[in-house]
């Protein structure tokens, strides 16, 4: 199977790649290279790419794929509040816009990266791929736009499925601390103390990021039926965690760390559990490998072997919002996130 995979050069997209190549997928990838400074450890082999911003696709970019895989876009909620506008220009119209040409080009599948922050502050109670949807963010209102989109473009000759990811963890040369669990890990191992800026309570469902994979490569294998216009949370029930739950198991990780709240702590507007069973009853051939405490693990080992430091942990560097207003500050990107040396994409 032909598989483009956009934002290939990003944290889940970096770790994703090799394992759809180990798989027999035949790769290519289409990223606009934001972060291509932030790499943590050894980047895996290169796939053939298309170097280009996912706004400036062509018609021809879709030749030839059975499948796209999209990741590209504003992956989180501070890029997002960076200016809504941009995160609907990105994550909805360039992305919608991609599918159609994907479509008219007799692409057969196209899966989408979602989140589970489109569930936004559901509380306590465990959500399903059927409990309503109340995104708290322009981020999170993105990904619905793009799932629905999406839903009316699917037909026969087009199957499309989105993946409604949880929080993802795990060791990826595109680090990221702005997700908790690297983030707790990074600030345990360098400095000696998990600072939490909520009460803790708030609920959050992680999984690992090959994890991610694998659930990419079973909906991508899936008879047409079992996932055309479905929605799936990504995740495991029992990976849903309360953040002072992740901070304890971060404790219990490296040696001499200490937790401590934030003096005027207050429970944090998002908060959602969510119901992975769906993925499991519907593709049995997906299994998760990882759990908190193995992730953890993993990338304290990472971060002792390559060397994180306090400046890493502090600077913008492997923060996606950090990284991104540098480059504006640094006149590589004007403020639409456009390449100020490059307007039009090329081949490479
Ligand atoms: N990491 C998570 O916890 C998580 C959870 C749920 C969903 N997701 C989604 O998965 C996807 C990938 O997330 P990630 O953590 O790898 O994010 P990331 O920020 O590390 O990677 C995003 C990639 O997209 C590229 N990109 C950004 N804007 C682009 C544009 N205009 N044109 C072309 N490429 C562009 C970037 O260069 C980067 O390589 C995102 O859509 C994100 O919203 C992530």
């Amino acid at each position: 199977m032909r598989v483009l995979v956009t934002g290939h050069k990003g944290y889940i997209g970096t770790v994703i790649v090799p394992m759809f190549v180990a798989e027999g997928f035949d790769v290519v990838g289409l990223d606009n290279c934001l972060f291509e400074e932030c790499t943590f450890g050894e980047l895996p082999p290169e796939v053939p790419e298309i170097r280009k911003d996912v706004r400036d696709v062509a018609a021809a970019d879709l030749d030839g794929f059975d499948a796209v895989v999209h990741l590209a876009g504003l992956s989180n909620d501070p890029l997002g509040n960076l200016d809504g506008s941009l995160t609907y220009e990105i994550n909805f119209d360039a992305a919608a816009r991609l599918a159609r040409l994907a479509k008219d080009a007799g692409v057969k599948r196209f899966l989408n990266s979602s989140s589970c922050s489109v569930y936004g502050s559901a509380g306590d109670d465990m959500v399903d791929e059927t409990g309503r949807l109340d995104p708290i963010t322009a981020y999170g209102k993105s990904k619905v736009m793009l799932d629905q989109e999406l839903s009316r473009l699917s037909g026969p000759n087009f199957t499309t499925a989105y993946l409604r990811n949880a929080t993802a963890y795990g060791f990826s040369p595109r680090l990221r601390l702005d997700l908790v669990l690297n983030d707790f890990v990074a600030a345990a191992y360098t400095t000696g103390r998990i600072h939490i800026k909520s009460d803790g309570t708030p609920w959050r469902p992680i999984v690992h990021i090959e994890d991610i994979g694998r659930a990419f490569m079973a909906i991508l294998r899936a008879p047409q039926d079992t996932v055309q216009q479905q929605a799936f949370n990504i995740g495991l029930n029992e990976e849903n965690y309360q953040i002072r739950e992740l901070a304890e198991i971060v404790r219990e990780t490296v040696p001499g760390c200490e937790i401590e709240y934030a003096a005027d702590a207050g429970p944090d507007k998002r908060c959602y559990r969510v119901d992975c069973g769906k993925i499991a009853r519907t593709l049995p051939e997906f299994e998760p490998k990882w759990n908190a405490r193995l992730g953890a693990m993993q990338l304290y080992d990472a971060y002792r072997r390559i060397g994180l430091t306090k400046e890493d942990l502090d600077g913008p560097r492997y923060k996606r919002l950090g990284t991104v207003k540098g480059l504006i500050d640094a006149g590589i990107l004007d403020d639409r996130l456009h390449r100020v040396e490059q307007a039009v994409g090329t081949h490479v």
